[in-house]
């Protein structure tokens, strides 16, 4: 079995100016898909709340619900670091339930490190989880979790305040210990300025080019949805079309007769029909 992309290693990818690679997955398959084409860290973000349950944002989705996808996903992996998102209300009461949640992702989930939204306000709980022997991976800037309280998905960091919070939570949560920092929804010099400061590496979504990595949802990346176009988004194929297509030459066959033909059933005479499935 492959030895996981490690903490260490990624932090020697930002010395060495080699650009990390991220991108989420929520089961087994797309898991072992993104695994063989050689991402280095495969996160199991809490945008299951949108793309696979279908909420309009990531809030409802719960803990159980995250071990149950991250548990999924770690059959998948070979190689990849695999980072579980920590999902709302599981790390915002206290340090001490921070740990207890990052816990379970780690014992139950097999995840390889945590990562939970929030800057200065979220030190103190990835100082405890840090403490605990386990990675964190920050998110600043643009927070989903926070949408209400945000007034919606918007870039952070226009005005020159904003920028400066944004790049006082970078450096608040490096400081706590998290060995990575994922930039979301920022201008770009946010980010180069935040980069170029931190000792660990940034991953970037909607932040430009200058950070250390970037990540994007597998879905976004594959287009699964054409109507799903945000700005910072680059489809690397367009399956929606593709998907349709074979499912409506599927439901065409079936209902004409032409599935299943001989090839594709069991005769008594043949060796397969007694022996194993597939
Ligand atoms: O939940 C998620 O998928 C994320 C990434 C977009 C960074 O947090």
């Amino acid at each position: 079995m492959d030895k996981p992309v490690s903490t260490t290693e990624l932090r020697s990818m930002k010395a060495r100016s080699e650009k990390i690679v991220m991108v989420t997955a929520y089961d087994a398959t797309m898991a072992r898909l993104v695994d063989a084409a050689g991402v280095d860290m495969v996160l199991v973000g809490d945008s299951l709340g949108m793309v696979i349950q279908g909420h309009r944002d990531t809030l409802p989705v719960t803990l159980d619900q995250m071990v149950y996808h991250v548990r999924c996903v770690s059959r998948g992996l070979k190689r990849a670091h695999l980072i579980a998102d920590m999902p709302f209300m599981s790390y915002q009461v206290s340090p001490e339930q921070a740990l207890m949640s990052a816990g379970r992702l780690m014992q139950e989930g097999f995840a390889h490190s945590v990562k939970l939204e929030g800057g200065e306000r979220s030190a103190p709980a990835i100082q405890k989880i840090v403490q605990a022997g386990i990675p964190v991976v920050a998110h600043v800037g643009l927070t989903p979790q926070s949408v209400h309280a945000m007034g919606g998905f918007k870039v952070q960091g226009r005005s020159q305040a904003g920028a400066e919070q944004v790049v006082a939570d970078a450096m608040a949560v490096a400081e706590a210990g998290a060995f990575c920092v994922v930039l979301e929804g920022v201008p770009q010099d946010v980010a180069l300025e935040i980069t170029g400061r931190l000792d660990v590496p940034t991953v970037g979504i909607g932040a430009g080019p200058h950070c250390d990595g970037q990540v994007l949802v597998c879905n976004d990346i594959l287009g699964f949805d054409s109507g799903f176009k945000p700005k910072f988004v680059k489809r690397y194929a367009q399956l929606e079309g593709v998907m349709v297509g074979a499912f409506q030459a599927y439901a065409a066959e079936v209902r004409e007769g032409a599935f299943p033909d001989d090839a594709h059933s069991f005769q008594r005479t043949s060796p397969r029909a007694v022996g194993k499935l597939y």
